[in-house]
């Protein structure tokens, strides 16, 4: 089954909300972007303010044409550094290798589709797969760190970043088919 990366859409948008169905899901993907309950009018919103804020929001879909996955790319006001993140994965098709293909394809399409010199990004210190995954693009921690609320915890959110000249994807897009 291909897997192929475009803008999202309004019409993604109640697909998308299906996939954050608890507050400690909300907060993993958009940390303090949204607030719960979650709804299809702050999503909407966010969508259409996207160009304003220089974000890119991008869906991920299967060869069928069903969205799979989505993440996004906020860009600084000077346009030379990219802040990577909401990365989302359908819950009944995470374990299967969309996660890596869409983290891959939609920081390459970040450095591809605007100027920026620099990708930034934070993940929770207990998210070790996630780490490595970003590590192997060439992603390299930066030694600062964040204290966020997590479900009445607090959990420790690493800040990485990837010079354009670093990043490594691991296949040429067109050659990429992943099995559902
Ligand atoms: C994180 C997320 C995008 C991963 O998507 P996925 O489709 O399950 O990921 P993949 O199947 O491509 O797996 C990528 C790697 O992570 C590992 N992994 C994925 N989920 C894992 C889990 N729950 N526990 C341990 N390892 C896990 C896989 O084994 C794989 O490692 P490998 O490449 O060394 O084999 C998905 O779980 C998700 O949407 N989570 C909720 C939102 C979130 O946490 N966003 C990321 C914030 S940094």
């Amino acid at each position: 089954m291909t897997f192929q990366l475009r803008r999202t859409e309004l019409s993604d948008l109640p697909i998308l909300l299906g996939w954050v169905p608890t507050s400690t899901d909300l907060v993993l993907w958009s940390g303090t972007s949204f607030h719960w309950p979650l709804d299809l009018d702050q999503l909407a919103q966010d969508l259409e303010a996207a160009p304003e804020n220089g974000r890119i929001l991008w869906t991920a879909v299967q060869g069928d044409g069903l969205p799979v996955g989505h993440a996004s790319v906020i860009t600084s006001d000077d346009g030379t550094i990219g802040r990577f993140g909401r990365v989302l994965i359908n819950p009944v098709k995470r374990r299967k290798g969309y996660g890596r293909t869409l983290v891959e394809r939609s920081v390459e399409a970040g450095f591809t589709e605007t100027g920026i010199d620099l990708m930034t990004l934070g993940v929770y210190e207990h998210n070790r797969a996630n780490r490595a995954l970003y590590a192997e693009l060439g992603f390299e921690e930066t030694g600062v760190v964040f204290d966020t609320e997590l479900d009445g915890r607090t959990r420790r959110l690493i800040e990485m970043s990837c010079p354009r000249t670093s990043f490594r994807p691991f296949h040429p897009w067109e050659e990429k088919t992943l099995t559902a």
